[in-house]
């Protein structure tokens, strides 16, 4: 990698200023390979060093991915004036200044959202020309009738008209009112304007992969773990859906049959 000035990688890389960051090494907050710096235009090669700011390291890589498992109760937003979002549920440490939420959950919805501040990879992923697949497992008021498979799979039409593209669906052996559903589009409220034209409702929906990731099992609620670039890369490949159900109905159901 090319020589960078110190301030300019912390910056690029973390919400700090540069002014900001000439605090935090007047401060001694600002180390390069353990050693305190003082000064932040010194050039460094970020595949060479470690640099931590107030003790945490920060990684070479341009881009942060960043999984939530999103609570119930926030906004996909980085707006305030939208009301609590999930950039609050982000530690500042793994925040950084053009970060935002790649995908949309509804307020009430939990589950996997990847916040990341590569434009490039967002855009792809939200275009409707990419089809990336996301499964939910979802709780229904009245149990899953199997007659739902064919309706989701053969353009469903939703109530005021809109006609939506296949998607899969099953029901759950554990409880007769849980279901996964695989889509590859997002249109407004899609699932629950989908369950609502079959005749049930949605009363929980929780998002448990998105394109090739999987939510894992030990990331509670209101929780981030950061992703490396290869965890992304493969973003596009879509889970098959009858082998997701099968490993992972046992897993997420019981995400789900308290709520
Ligand atoms: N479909 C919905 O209805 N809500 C979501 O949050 C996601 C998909």
């Amino acid at each position: 990698m090319t020589p960078i000035r110190l301030d300019k990688f912390i910056s690029e890389r973390t919400e700090y200023s540069r002014s900001q960051i000439k605090q935090l090494a007047v401060r001694k907050m600002i180390t390069v390979d353990g050693q305190v710096i003082k000064s932040t235009d010194l050039k460094i090669d970020p595949e060479t060093v470690k640099v931590t700011v107030s003790g945490k390291e920060i990684r070479a890589e341009r881009y942060r991915y960043i999984l939530l498992n999103k609570p119930s109760g926030y906004v996909c937003s980085t707006s305030e004036h939208d009301g609590e979002t999930v950039m609050n549920l982000v530690p500042p440490e793994m925040r950084t200044k053009g970060m935002f939420p790649a995908g949309r959950l509804d307020k009430d919805s939990l589950g996997a959202l990847l916040l990341t501040d590569d434009g490039e990879l967002a855009h792809r992923m939200l275009s409707p020309r990419h089809h990336i697949s996301k499964i939910y497992i979802v709780k229904l008021d009245r149990p899953f009738q199997n007659k739902y498979i064919d309706l989701f799979r053969n353009s469903l039409q939703l109530a005021d008209g809109e006609v939506c593209m296949p998607a899969c669906v099953r029901g759950c052996e554990i409880s007769e009112k849980l279901a996964f559903v695989q889509l590859f589009e997002g249109k407004y409220h899609q699932i629950k304007r989908m369950f609502s034209a079959v005749g049930n409702h949605v009363e929980v929906l929780m998002r448990v992969s998105l394109g090739s990731l999987i939510l894992p099992e030990k990331l509670g609620f209101g929780e981030c773990m950061e992703l490396l670039h290869k965890d992304v890369e493969n973003l596009f490949v879509a889970p098959d859906f009858d082998d997701f159900c099968r490993r992972f109905f046992g897993v997420f159901s019981a995400n789900l049959i308290n709520k």
